[in-house]
């Protein structure tokens, strides 16, 4: 390899990383929203900075700081998710979606403050769906027949329909992304703390990966692994 010594694993390389919980406006000042507290996608354009990338870092609603160091682009919905995703994509070599994204909007948002009137029935919120901006994210990337890394994150639980492992291969295959970061939720698992415990799987055939360990250490070893990718693809 033509690797100089002390050239950090993604020196020279562009990674759009999105994070947070977006909110679905009701009227001007009510949203649906969802518990997503930042921190994960935090963790990985921390070490992506940290591995020598240029960070494009779109945060929804967080609980936490944006990291230093990123270009910050905020936004509220999955709509302007959407539109910032695809744009900053553009020039991306890697593309992590880790937002949780409302999978449903208000189907109208009042332009004022919804009155309750008394004596009258409490009113009927529509939804209707939003897109899924992972699934776009593939489709224009292989519309383009570019190399573009795209990374989903999801949480599965086990059902009567399957274990985590097949719901997780089964969305895998649904978004065609080439990466999916499994957190496996539920029985046995701490849940609301920083730890965490995930399996990689990748669209590509390879084997599963585990990690676990705190948000940071998950990071770590995604962006580890989204690294040894780059270096397959175009060294
Ligand atoms: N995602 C997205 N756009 C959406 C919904 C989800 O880009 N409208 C992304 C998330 O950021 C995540 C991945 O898709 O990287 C998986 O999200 P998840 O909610 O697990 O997938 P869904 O297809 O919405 O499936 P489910 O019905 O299980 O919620
Ligand atoms: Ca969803």
């Amino acid at each position: 390899s033509t690797q100089l010594a002390g050239l950090k694993p993604l020196s020279g390389r562009t990674v759009t990383i999105s994070a947070g919980g977006t909110r679905e406006a009701l009227d001007p000042v009510r949203f649906l929203g969802n518990r997503s507290s930042g921190k994960q996608g935090v963790a990985l354009a921390t070490a992506a900075l940290d591995a020598g990338a240029q960070v494009r870092f779109l945060a929804a609603h967080m609980d936490v700081q944006p990291p230093a160091g990123v270009e910050l682009i905020q936004v509220e919905s999955a709509l302007e998710l959407r539109d910032a995703a695809l744009k900053a994509a553009i020039g991306s070599d890697v593309v992590i979606m880790a937002a949780a994204v409302a999978d449903f909007r208000p189907a109208e948002v009042s332009g004022t403050k919804i009155k309750k009137v008394n004596g009258s029935d409490a009113p009927v919120v529509h939804l209707v769906q939003n897109p899924d901006i992972l699934h776009e994210l593939v489709e224009r990337r292989d519309a383009e027949a570019s190399t573009q890394l795209i990374v989903g994150f999801a949480a599965e639980t086990g059902d009567e329909d399957g274990d985590v492992l097949q719901h997780a291969t089964a969305k895998l295959k649904r978004k065609g992304c080439d990466l999916l970061v499994v957190n496996q939720v539920g029985v046995g698992r701490v849940f609301g703390q920083d730890q965490n415990s995930v399996i990689i799987l990748s669209g590509r055939g390879a084997a599963p990966q585990s990690a676990a360990g705190s948000k940071s250490d998950v990071a770590a070893a995604v962006i580890d692994r989204v690294s040894t990718e780059l270096s397959h693809v175009h060294p």
